[in-house]
């Protein structure tokens, strides 16, 4: 089967059909006959190096044909409608991922999907789905924000605007006099039409932003709050394909945590982008602690027990997002989305969905954060594999594991019986060991033309 698949490459450069995702000519230069995967790369970080790296890849130039597709959402918007693509091709978003990106429309989803979990399933089962802090949109939802506002007086609450990233627009609030200057500033900056209406105003002029309850009391690790970045690939939406990263990281903040001072956002955002500017951020030592230290720390400090059970309902957050979206997102075969996940963890070890990055950065801050992305980006392209070299049928492949396809997916070796049902246990591995490099040689047949060491 990888044989055949990697021949079939072969083949269709030989014979001159069109490969790429661009329109393409039959001429003298596909019937040369290539064995190679021709990639287009949007982005200057580890990516490109990873890509650079891949036995038999070549990069193409700006209107080149490509097999391959690293592009940016910008990319996307632009061209994936005007592009035509061959069976074989990947690209490395879903065409509407903002589906399930954007603050605001993954919010949306969420809420509908946790009314239909309840009136198929049931109220207990629609608690699963709790996951997310209240949020509204902003300026739509803004009454109904008010109503919520004044039951929880002198409660903490963030604005966020849908579309930023890194902590940009972020402000923290408990008056709703804050929030309405912020109304005014934006309205007033972009004003220019003054016959409209109020709301018309706001719909036109006004970037849409979501308030959401702030988590008020985050997990602490020696005074400071910290979120999780995980990562998450998805093959294939209908039916659903997801694959979890063991590695990932803790993001965390360089001063104290204290909710006294509510405007400082080096104590309250943890982005890296935000703490890497703070007077007291030292690059030596960065502001990250690996998965595995993090799940050491945990289990030291709380057991084996509850922390699986924590990393079980963070899982839940996985399989539930994206079950959120799965009607919604446009399916494509040829398409795949590594996305990155933030998580808060508060007090009472409860995970909390914070938002789902398209584009996480793949840009490293040190060199073990370097070597961990290569790796991931490695695993991504092998688990795409443009090569054939799979068989379709694995649960790990690398430092992922199959986390969901069209189901649960369990681990081999746990087929342990209690009192007759089978005891399953999920084959997910956050935060464990990633022996990723062993399993590789074991998995995978040498790239063609490549000795098998
Ligand atoms: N509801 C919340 N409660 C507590 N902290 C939050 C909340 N929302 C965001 N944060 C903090 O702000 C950071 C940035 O928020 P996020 O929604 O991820 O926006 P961005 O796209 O700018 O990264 C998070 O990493 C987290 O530290
Ligand atoms: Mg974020």
């Amino acid at each position: 089967m990888c044989t055949v698949r990697w021949q079939a490459c072969l083949c269709v450069c030989a014979y001159g059909q069109h490969l790429a995702g661009n329109h393409i000519k039959a001429d003298s230069n596909h019937r040369e006959g290539r064995s190679c995967v021709r990639y287009k790369c949007s982005l200057m970080n580890t990516v490109l190096d990873v890509l650079h790296q891949r036995p038999g890849w070549v990069e193409v130039k700006e209107d080149g044909e490509w097999d391959f597709n690293w592009c940016d959402v910008g990319w996307l918007r632009e061209n994936f409608d005007h592009s035509y693509m061959e069976e074989h091709v990947r690209i490395c978003h879903f065409r509407n991922h903002y589906e399930l990106t954007r603050k605001n429309l993954m919010v949306k989803n969420l809420k509908r999907y946790r009314k239909t979990v309840e009136r198929e399933a049931g109220r207990l089962e629609a608690v699963k789905c709790d996951f997310f802090p209240l949020t509204f949109v902003l300026p739509s939802e803004y009454h109904l924000f008010v109503e919520d506002f004044k039951r929880s007086p002198g409660s903490t609450w963030i604005m966020k605007p849908v579309a930023r990233s890194q902590g940009k627009g972020i402000f923290l609030f408990r008056k709703l006099k804050d929030i309405m200057e912020w109304k005014k500033v934006k309205i007033c900056s972009s004003n220019t039409d003054c016959t409209r209406s109020d709301e018309q105003r706001d719909e036109a002029q006004v970037e849409s932003y979501v308030v959401q309850s702030y988590i008020e009391n985050p997990y602490l690790i020696h005074g400071r709050k910290f979120d999780l970045r995980v990562y998450i690939l998805v093959t294939s939406y209908l039916p659903l394909k997801a694959w979890l990263y063991r590695d990932g990281f803790a993001r965390f903040s360089n001063t104290r945590f204290s909710l006294r001072t509510i405007d400082d956002q080096y104590v309250h955002l943890t982005n890296v982008a935000v703490q890497k500017t703070a007077p007291v951020y030292n690059p030596e030592k960065g502001c990250k602690w690996q998965m595995q230290q993090l799940r050491r720390y945990l289990t030291a400090k709380h057991g084996t027990y509850v922390v699986e059970e924590l990393f079980k309902d963070i899982d839940n957050i996985f399989i539930r997002s994206l079950q959120s979206v799965q009607k919604v997102i446009i399916n494509d075969k040829h398409c795949f989305e590594l996305y990155g996940y933030d998580i808060l963890l508060d007090q009472d070890l409860k995970p909390w969905l914070i938002e789902v990055n398209a584009s996480p950065s793949l840009t490293a801050s040190n060199q073990d954060d370097y070597e961990m992305k290569y790796s991931l980006i490695e695993d991504t392209l092998h688990i795409v594999d443009m090569e054939g070299r799979l068989t379709g049928k694995e649960k790990r492949v690398g430092g992922f594991d199959l986390m969901w396809n069209d189901g649960p997916v369990f681990r081999e070796n746990a087929g342990l019986e209690t009192l007759g049902s089978p005891f399953q246990t999920a084959n997910t591995h956050l935060g464990g060991v990633n022996d990723r490099k062993k399993q590789l040689r074991q998995l995978l047949k040498p790239f063609p033309g490549q000795k098998k060491v």
